[in-house]
């Protein structure tokens, strides 16, 4: 596909007044393995970051503790003053070492979360900043009420959430507006599928994350392979595309640290998936 540009995939708007191109960036992977330290390779992470622009690519989403500090501290190197960017960001989870997440939610901390997403982004509002976790030692109400007080006070625009059911949106949706849920959903799990149907009610956006995952989906010979080759596309490829049509609320954030990859992903943009290639992926098995 010549000149991949996510706006192929449509457009969607954050909390009903920032435009994005529905098809964004995860930037989780510009960060070392276990999503700790500094990347094996960051001049290939600054150019993938360098390329999204070009791309179409003006959904961003990082949190704090990629890294931790890593992938914010990067994405103000590269795309400050991010013109026409949304970077959208998160708090909430503290980090003790490579793939050890705790969240703490206690009022003082996701404060100290805010201010210091802010200063690393050197912006003065985040556009986007998501609860990565409700934490479950902490009364959701203190958290629900210290993020409202934030937005009140303007340091954050539009909140979203992360992780949650609809019980927990509906809860949230007492002391602010809730603008995206992000949650693992792709091709091979659909435990979400609810969550889903909700977000697309209430013109939430719904953020996939793990949207490249097709598990026992891309053996082979399995039906996503055949579809992709027909397409002349990759899994991935056909992943994303099904994502997209799956739902006008959906916005993917694949994540990658190399550009050549950013640059398919984006290309899928652009593939069209006839109604039957859809429903037959559709009825593909699913973890649940
Ligand atoms: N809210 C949450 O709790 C939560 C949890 C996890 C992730 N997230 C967010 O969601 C984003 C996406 O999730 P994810 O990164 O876990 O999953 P993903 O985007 O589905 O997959 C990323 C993995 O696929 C590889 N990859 C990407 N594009 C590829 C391509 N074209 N060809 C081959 N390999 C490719 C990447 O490695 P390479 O670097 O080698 O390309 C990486 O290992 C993250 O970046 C993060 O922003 C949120």
């Amino acid at each position: 596909m010549q000149n991949p540009n996510a706006e192929a995939a449509g457009q969607f708007r954050i909390g009903g007044d920032i435009p994005v191109n529905r098809l964004g960036f995860g930037a989780m992977r510009i960060t070392g393995k276990g999503i700790w330290g500094a990347p094996a390779d960051p001049e290939a992470a600054r150019a993938t970051l360098r390329a999204l622009p070009e791309l179409g690519v003006d959904l961003i989403d990082t949190a704090d503790s990629y890294g931790p500090e890593v992938s914010e501290s990067l994405i103000r190197e590269v795309l400050y003053p991010y013109r026409g960017l949304l970077i959208a960001t998160k708090g909430g989870l503290t980090r003790h070492g490579p793939d050890i997440w705790a969240p703490v939610g206690r009022p003082e901390y996701l404060r100290q979360c805010v201010l210091m997403s802010l200063r690393r982004l050197d912006v003065e509002r985040i556009d986007l900043w998501q609860l990565h976790r409700i934490d479950a030692k902490v009364p959701r109400e203190e958290q629900f009420q210290a993020i409202a007080e934030m937005r009140k006070e303007g340091l954050i625009r539009h909140v979203g959430l992360s992780e949650v059911n609809v019980e927990e949106i509906e809860a949230a949706r007492r002391h602010f507006p809730v603008a995206t849920v992000q949650n693992l959903y792709n091709l091979a799990n659909r435990k979400s599928e609810q969550v889903l149907e909700y977000c697309a009610q209430q013109g939430i956006g719904f953020i996939p994350w793990y949207p490249l995952a097709a598990g026992d989906l891309a053996a082979p010979e399995s039906a996503l392979s055949r579809v992709a080759k027909r397409l002349g596309a990759s899994n991935g490829q056909v992943a994303l595309a099904w994502l997209l049509r799956r739902s006008p609320v959906m916005l993917p954030i694949p994540g990658t640290s190399k550009e050549a990859h950013l640059r398919e992903n984006v290309a899928a943009a652009q593939l069209e998936l006839s109604d039957e290639d859809f429903r037959a992926l559709e009825a593909l098995p699913t973890e649940a």
